[in-house]
């Protein structure tokens, strides 16, 4: 039963292609000596093929190392020294971040596969990365993989908030275009405070609160440049809406006084980039997502409330401009300055393969995948410098989910045909729920 799965996953893969003339050694699409054998046969291969949740990379490796077929059972390029020896057991070590981790074969540890798989040449950033996992293990690359947490998924749901408890915001009475937004609204906006050298805060980044105690942002707001350039993430700043005064009080209709509370100021205990976004200056980053695990929980008020995470992708089969998304944050606006009050916007959803024709130029150029997510594209409305890291949110069911985070865009902000970049939330659902902690 097992078998026949297997081969119908596996046909799924390979049998598209035709069938290649079966060869005894071969090159696996890593340059290494293989053998042409039956997927079934080799065992790294098989683990990847076995895997529920594939990622693109790893599907395409795996159509990389056909080299035949057998009746109906393909024939991948299988690594020599990746075959099982029955010496040579996997032992313990430290990763590159410093947690404990397994010295294994690189083709068991997708992790690293996938940078290991990056398109040639390899950035330095990447290869370094590669040179501190190796180790000495049972096959001819083997590399330290980190263990996966093992948690209870269960427990997990426990660290995060119920449907009724997430994504509820403000009253919504305002048009879109940039506008300000009501005091209560999009109450799981933070502001990423700074330490500059100079030892005065710096708000560059803006993150979302999506449980008491950790809230998600972008890779690039988390590490790289931003570290060298402004500061260390030491606090977020919740409940804000002015950033220029401490409480904040607005005209409703009637007349009357409509204020919020002071914000709060809570320190960041952890920063986690995910692991494998690479800080380079070039666009079109991956996986530019990152948490931020408060020191302290985070209040629930009027004005301080977590996100939802969304249920299922939401962009599947959907059309450009099919939706309206919504951008909110403290960024660059047409006037070139940051504003002090908080704003949002409405952005069409734009598919990936319509974004990635508008980043093909010269001057934009990006290679987009699908755990990025395009929204905008109309002339003067689009997410700018500083809203960074800040939440993309999709009303749904009643409640808002946090859809993307802002990661880069034209420049200047605001071209029309030129959407702009978000990374994909529900794309890193599994690496979220994996680093949440009590
Ligand atoms: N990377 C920018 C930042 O640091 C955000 C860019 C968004 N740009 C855009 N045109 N949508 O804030």
């Amino acid at each position: 039963m097992l078998l026949k799965t297997i081969t119908l996953i596996a046909c799924l893969l390979f049998c598209l292609n035709s069938s290649v003339l079966a060869q005894q050694s071969c090159t696996t699409p890593l340059n290494a000596n293989g053998e042409c054998i039956v997927v079934t046969k080799c065992s790294s291969l098989l683990a990847l093929l076995q895997k529920s949740r594939r990622t693109q990379q790893e599907t395409q490796f795996l159509r990389n190392s056909q080299c035949g077929s057998e009746g109906r059972n393909p024939k991948v390029c299988c690594e020599i020294q990746a075959q099982p020896t029955g010496q040579g057991r996997p032992s313990t070590c430290t990763t590159a971040e410093g947690s404990a981790g397994t010295c294994k074969d690189i083709y068991q540890c997708p992790a690293l596969l996938t940078l290991f798989n990056a398109p040639k040449p390899l950035s330095p950033n990447v290869v370094t990365r590669l040179r501190q996992s190796s180790c000495q293990g049972p096959a001819r690359i083997s590399v330290c993989c980190g263990n996966p947490t093992s948690r209870n998924p269960a427990n997990v749901d426990a660290l995060l908030p119920k449907d009724s408890e997430c994504g509820r915001s403000g009253d919504q009475d305002r048009i879109f275009g940039g506008n300000e937004t009501a005091i209560d609204q999009y109450p799981w906006m933070a502001l990423v405070e700074y330490r500059t050298r100079r030892n005065t805060l710096s708000l560059s980044c803006a993150a979302s609160l999506i449980s008491k105690r950790y809230l998600v942002t972008a890779g690039h707001c988390a590490t790289g440049d931003i570290v060298s350039q402004v500061g260390t993430p030491e606090s977020v700043r919740l409940g804000e809406w002015d950033k220029t005064t401490g409480q904040d009080c607005v005209k409703v209709s009637g007349g009357d006084n409509d204020c919020n509370d002071e914000p709060v100021s809570i320190r960041i205990e952890e920063v986690i980039p995910h692991p494998q976004y690479l800080p380079t200056t070039a666009t079109g980053q991956k996986n530019d997502i990152a948490l931020l695990r408060l020191a302290s929980d985070a209040p629930v008020t009027d004005f301080i409330k977590p996100i939802c995470l969304p249920k299922r992708d939401i962009t599947v089969g959907l059309s450009s401009r099919a939706i309206n998304l919504i951008v909110a944050g403290w960024g660059t606006t047409e006037t070139n300055r940051p504003s002090n009050r908080k704003l949002h916007l409405a952005v069409p959803f734009v598919t990936l393969a319509e974004c990635q024709s508008h980043y093909q130029t010269e001057r934009l150029k990006a290679e987009l995948w699908n755990k990025q997510i395009c929204a905008g594209g109309e002339v003067g409305k689009d997410s700018c410098r500083g809203d960074s890291g800040g939440p993309l949110v999709y009303f749904n069911e009643n409640k808002f989910d946090l859809i993307g985070v802002v990661s880069f865009g034209p420049s200047p902000c605001g071209l029309a045909n030129v959407a702009g970049v978000y990374s994909n939330v529900y794309g890193y659902l599994d690496w979220i729920r994996g680093e949440i902690k009590p």
